[in-house]
């Protein structure tokens, strides 16, 4: 992809695939837009497919799939139990991760669930790089606490430094001196940090993780959801990696953890998720809680043809040329909103292009949820959803105060080789047009807010009559265009 160079010059991301299936979209006028959005609440979760263009709320089950994955779902081996489907996956993963149990589960969640209750006592503390949502409900409801200790510069929006997503050692070291090790049920790395723009760790921090956890004897957890971005990141900007393939990355951070989990939604494009590891006694004391949440324990919830798609796409993961798109879209994306001036998370990651919406909408103040503001006006000025990564996100205290996130995202997914380049061109054009604008955006606020992660159904509605201002100031600009 990078190494092909243009005559014309430019660093344009070149597809190594072509598409051969393709679904039509609709890209209704704005007053339907301002309608639609009025009726999910002023929250893109609740918004129709048939009223979206582009859909960049998540990369969660709606990746392309291989023609490869598409012919293995054809001879998927349907029985209850025994089923060679799931044997071809169990040897897949004994292949990548050199972990010989696997224990299938319906999605990334699942298998979060599994490892908090077997895992999570109360008055426990589960120090990580970052959370995210479901990961934190979870170990919230069992009794534990989330320790975040990102490095500092993981929380600086814009920034050269290439691993933003790596663990402080140290305060890693304080937490275990602090609350003795016997209280932390495990230590949690996630992979391609989701809620901070989706910024990678290296590899050389997660062995400083691993040797702070043998040092104590604490369990290393380890989300590797969107490991196949943090894949291309250590190998295209760790200097040591740089000679090691794709597969001997994915072995050498195997090596160095005790459980790998991950919602396979994500990784190897398809759905479903799963739970490895090369310890007995951990399967032991998860097996029991599969068959009870998930299934019996060769398909865990998932139908088989998933997991067909899932052994196929965890071996394509290990190509670079079929991992590098996501990653050179989004830094596509981002460097041509950066170079208009617009605040974008740096350095680009994976997952998304990320807004930065604290700055792009510095006017409104937090607890009116700039996030959500801009995810909302976006939708109405272009037919784009995003999905708001801030205070929405999060959950209010015990207490009933807001707790303010440390970020106010916007997060524009790039579902991977689902969208052109012209596609991507237009979002940004309309990006550019709402930050010239962005003085009409106003605040919103919750009417119906769910108590728990009230993100995907909570109700909004604005402040003030700000919408239909933008809709006119659209209308006076781009004329009867949609
Ligand atoms: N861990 C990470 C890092 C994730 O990004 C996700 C899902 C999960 C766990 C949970 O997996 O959805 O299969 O239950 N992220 C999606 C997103 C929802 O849109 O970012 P799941």
């Amino acid at each position: 992809m990078s190494e092909v160079k243009f005559f014309y010059g430019g660093n344009v991301p070149l597809e190594m695939h072509k598409v051969r299936i393709v679904q039509k979209l609709n890209l209704v006028p704005i007053e339907r837009r301002l309608e639609a959005i009025n009726e999910a609440g002023n929250n893109t979760f609740l918004l129709k497919n048939s009223d979206i263009y582009l859909d960049m709320l998540t990369d969660s089950g709606v990746n392309a799939m291989s023609d490869k994955q598409l012919a293995a779902m054809m001879e998927a081996d349907d029985s209850y139990a025994g089923s060679t489907t799931f044997t071809k996956l169990e040897n897949k993963i004994k292949e990548i991760f050199g972990m010989d149990y696997f224990l299938p589960a319906h999605q990334g969640r699942a298998c979060e669930n599994i490892i908090s209750q077997a895992y999570v006592k109360p008055g426990d503390i589960i120090p990580m790089n970052y959370h995210f949502t479901t990961t934190k409900a979870h170990i919230t409801l069992n009794g534990g606490t989330v320790e975040e200790i990102i490095i500092d510069e993981g929380l600086n929006p814009t920034s050269t430094y290439p691993f933003k997503g790596n663990m402080d050692v140290e305060k890693l070291r304080g937490l275990i001196a602090k609350h003795g090790a016997d209280k932390i049920a495990f230590v949690r790395i996630e992979t391609g940090t989701n809620l901070i723009g989706g910024q990678p760790h290296s590899l050389e921090n997660l062995r400083e993780v691993r040797k702070v956890c043998d040092e104590h004897g604490i369990l290393l957890v380890f989300d590797a959801s969107l490991l196949a971005d943090n894949l291309y990141f250590i190998k295209t900007r760790e200097e040591q990696c740089k000679n090691m393939s794709i597969r001997e990355i994915a072995r050498a951070i195997a090596d160095l953890t005790d459980i790998i989990y991950f919602s396979a939604r994500k990784l190897g494009c398809a759905r479903g998720g799963g739970i490895c590891t090369r310890n007995k006694d951990i399967y032991m004391k998860l097996r029991e809680l599969i068959t009870l949440y998930e299934g019996f324990l060769t398909y865990g919830g998932m139908s088989v043809r998933e997991i067909e798609a899932i052994t196929v796409g965890l071996e394509e993961t290990m190509d670079e040329n079929m991992i590098n798109q996501g990653p050179q879209f989004i830094a596509y994306m981002c460097e041509k909103l950066k170079e208009s001036g617009v605040p974008v998370i740096t350095p680009p990651g994976g997952l998304g292009c990320h807004i930065n919406a604290m700055e792009f909408v510095d006017h409104i103040p937090q607890s009116q949820y700039p996030a959500g503001a801009l995810a909302s006006a976006l939708y109405i000025v272009s037919g784009v959803r995003g999905m708001e990564r801030g205070t929405i996100s999060e959950q209010r205290d015990e207490n009933g105060n807001e707790h303010f996130a440390n970020m106010e995202l916007l997060r524009l997914a790039m579902p991977r080789r689902v969208f052109t380049l012209s596609q991507v061109e237009y979002a940004i054009d309309r990006i550019k047009w709402l930050y010239e604008n962005r003085k009409l955006i106003g605040g919103i606020t919750f009417v119906e807010e769910p108590k728990v992660l009230r993100f995907f159904f909570g109700k909004l509605a604005p402040v003030s009559d700000w919408q239909s201002k933008l809709v006119a100031k659209f209308r006076a600009d781009f004329g009867d265009s949609l």
